[in-house]
C-alpha cells in the first residue's frame, strides 16, 4: 500500500549534545507516536565520543522517559537509533558512515532518503558538507537534505563564507536553515490570522496601526553558555533571527500562493525595505542592556559578568530594544518596537498591534487616557489571541471601558500543540521548506544587524550593568518609546 509517511535516515551530527537530547529525540518520538513517521526510519547518531548503540539508545530512552504512559514500546522505538563514532576531519569516518547508511537503507527500506542534521558547533559545518558530498554520501537514489542549526555565521561576511562552502555540496533547496521560532504554533499563525480574516487585513497598515511591539523576554540568565554568549550577545542570538523573522511575518504582503518560494519572497521584500541605520544613529534607534544582580522571590541572582566564561568587564549586551522602520507603502511611519533580554521579569513572547485612536471619541473616561484597540498575539507560554475593545460596562453611563476577547489555544489543546522542533523535522522530511530561512533572508538580516553590532563593539557601554535581574530592562528602553508618545504594553501573558 502506498503511504505518504516520510521514509528516511536522519543522521544527527552532535548526537551526544544537549540539543539532541532535549529537543530532537523527543521530537522524533512524538512524530512516531502520532503516526507521522513510518516504521521506515533510522536515526544515526554521530559524534566524537566513543559511545555504542546501547549507550545512545539509553540516552534516547532517558530523553523520552516522561512519556512513559503512552503505550508505546520505548525499546522498540529506540532500536531505530544507531551510533557511529566520528571525526569530522577524517575522510575514513565518512567512508565508514557511507557503508553504515547503505546498510541501514537496506534494512529500513528508506529509499536512499537522508537528512544530515548539524546540531553542533558551527566551526565544522562547511567541512562536513563538503566531505559528505565528496565521499558520495549525498549521491543516492533518494533525496538528501542538510539541516543547519543557528548560528548561521557571526556576521554577514562569515555567513556568506559558510553559505558558499555548503553550497558547494548542497543546492539552496536542499538546505534547511533552522529558526525554531518559525516552528512555533502562534508564529505560524501570524500569517493565518492576518490573511484568513476579513477584519484585520484592511486595517493592517499605516492608516490604522500606530505601532507594533514585539517582546521576547526570558527569566533565565546565560547559565552555562557564557563563552558562546560573549561572542554573540542578544542582538545576534535573538534579533538577527527570531525577532526579524517575526517582524517579516507581521509586515509582509499576502503571498499569491502558499508555496515556500512565494512566502519567502514576500518576507525578503520586507527585509529589503527595512531602513538601514547609520552607525552614528545607532543609539537613537537601539538600546543595549546587561543584567546586574537582582533578587527574585527572595533568591539572590548574580550578574552577567559573574557567569562562567564571561569577562568581568564584559561589553556584551544581554538585552536589546530597538525601533525598526519599514520604508514601503504599507508601513511608512509605523514604528516596529522590538525588545528581548535575559533575566527579565517573565518568560514571555508576545506581539502587540496598537491601532490608532479614533479621530473623535466621545465615550472615553476623561480622567484616564483613551484605551487604544490592541490585538495581542501570545506566542508563549500561553498560545492565543487577545483583542482589546471598548464597550460600556455596568452603570458607567456612556463611558467606555476596555474589554478583552480571548482565544486561548493552549488551554484547549495543550497536550497536542506540537513542539517547534517536531513541526520542523516533519516539514523537512516532507520537503516543505516554508518555515526555514532562505539565504536571502539570512543575508539581509545580518547586513541590518552588523551595523548595530559594529557600533556597539567599538564603544564601551559605560553604564553596564544597567538593569537589575528580574526587571523589564533598562530605563532607556522605556524612554525610547516615550519620546514617540508611546509606552511598552506589558500585557499579562496569561490568557485565562
Ligand atoms: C535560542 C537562543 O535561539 O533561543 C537562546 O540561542 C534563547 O539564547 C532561545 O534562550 C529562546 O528560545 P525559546 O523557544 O525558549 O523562546
Amino acid at each position: 500500500m502506498k503511504t505518504n509517511k516520510p521514509k528516511s535516515i536522519i543522521v544527527i551530527f552532535g548526537a551526544t549534545g544537549d540539543l539532541a537530547k532535549r529537543k530532537l529525540y523527543p521530537s522524533i518520538y512524538r512524530l512516531y507516536r502520532s503516526g507521522k513517521l513510518s516504521d521506515n526510519f533510522a536515526v544515526v547518531g554521530v559524534a566524537r565520543r566513543p559511545w555504542t548503540n546501547a549507550v545512545l539508545r539509553d540516552n534516547v530512552k532517558e530523553s523520552i522517559a516522561s512519556f512513559k504512559n503512552d503505550n508505546i514500546d520505548h525499546d522498540a522505538f529506540s532500536s531505530h537509533f544507531h551510533y557511529h563514532p566520528f571525526d569530522v576531519t577524517n575522510i575514513e569516518s565518512y567512508q565508514e558512515l557511507h557503508t553504515l547508511l547503505n546498510d541501514l537503507d537496506g534494512e529500513y527500506h528508506t529509499e536512499g532518503n537522508r537528512i544530515f542534521y548539524l546540531a553542533m558547533a558551527p566551526n565544522f559545518f562547511g567541512t562536513i558538507a563538503e566531505n559528505l558530498k565528496s565521499q558520495g554520501l549525498t549521491s543516492t537514489e533518494g533525496w538528501s537534505r542538510l539541516v543547519i542549526e543557528k548560528p548561521f555565521g557571526h556576521n554577514y561576511p562569515s555567513a556568506k563564507e559558510l553559505n558558499e562552502q555548503i553550497r558547494q555540496a548542497f543546492t539552496e533547496d536542499q538546505i534547511y536553515r533552522i529558526d525554531h521560532y518559525l516552528g512555533k504554533e502562534m508564529v505560524q499563525n501570524i500569517e493565518v490570522i492576518r490573511f484568513a480574516n476579513a477584519m484585520f487585513e484592511p486595517l493592517w497598515n499605516n492608516q490604522y496601526i500606530s505601532n507594533i511591539q514585539i517582546t521576547s523576554s526570558e527569566t533565565l540568565g546565560v547559565e552555562d553558555r557564557g563563552r558562546y554568549y560573549e561572542s554573540s550577545g542578544a542582538l545576534r542570538d535573538m534579533v538577527q533571527n527570531h525577532i526579524l523573522q517575526m517582524m517579516a511575518l507581521l509586515a509582509m504582503e499576502p503571498p499569491i500562493k502558499l508555496t515556500p518560494e512565494e512566502i519567502r519572497s514576500e518576507k525578503v521584500k520586507v527585509l529589503r525595505a527595512l531602513r538601514p541605520i547609520e552607525v552614528e544613529d545607532v543609539n537613537n534607534y537601539f538600546v543595549r542592556g546587561q543584567y546586574g544582580q537582582g533578587n527574585v522571590s527572595g533568591e539572590e541572582l548574580s550578574a552577567y559578568r559573574e557567569a562562567n566564561g564571561v569577562d568581568p568587564e564584559s561589553n556584551t549586551e544581554t538585552y536589546v530594544a530597538g525601533k525598526l522602520l519599514i520604508d514601503n507603502f504599507r508601513w511608512k511611519g509605523v514604528p516596529f518596537y522590538i525588545r528581548t533580554g535575559k533575566r527579565m521579569k517573565q518568560k514571555s513572547t508576545e506581539i502587540v498591534i496598537q491601532f490608532k485612536d479614533l479621530p473623535m471619541n466621545l465615550y472615553y473616561d476623561k480622567a484616564s487616557n483613551v484605551h487604544p484597540n490592541l490585538l495581542v498575539i501570545h506566542i508563549q507560554p500561553d498560545e492565543g489571541l487577545r483583542l482589546y475593545l471598548n464597550a460600556k460596562k455596568g452603570d458607567h453611563g456612556t463611558v467606555s471601558m476596555p474589554i478583552a476577547m480571548n482565544y486561548n489555544n493552549s488551554s484547549k489543546d495543550k497536550m497536542n500543540t506540537p513542539e517547534a522542533y517536531e513541526v520542523l523535522l516533519h516539514d523537512c522530511m516532507r520537503g516543505d521548506s516554508t518555515n526555514f530561512t532562505h539565504w536571502d533572508e539570512v543575508a539581509l538580516s545580518w547586513k541590518f544587524v552588523d551595523i548595530i553590532s559594529q557600533a556597539w563593539e567599538n564603544s564601551k557601554a559605560n553604564d553596564f550593568p544597567n538593569y537589575e535581574s528580574g526587571t523589564m530592562g533598562p530605563k532607556a528602553s522605556d524612554d525610547m518609546l516615550k519620546e514617540d508618545g508611546y509606552h511598552w504594553w506589558n500585557v499579562s501573558n496569561r490568557l485565562d
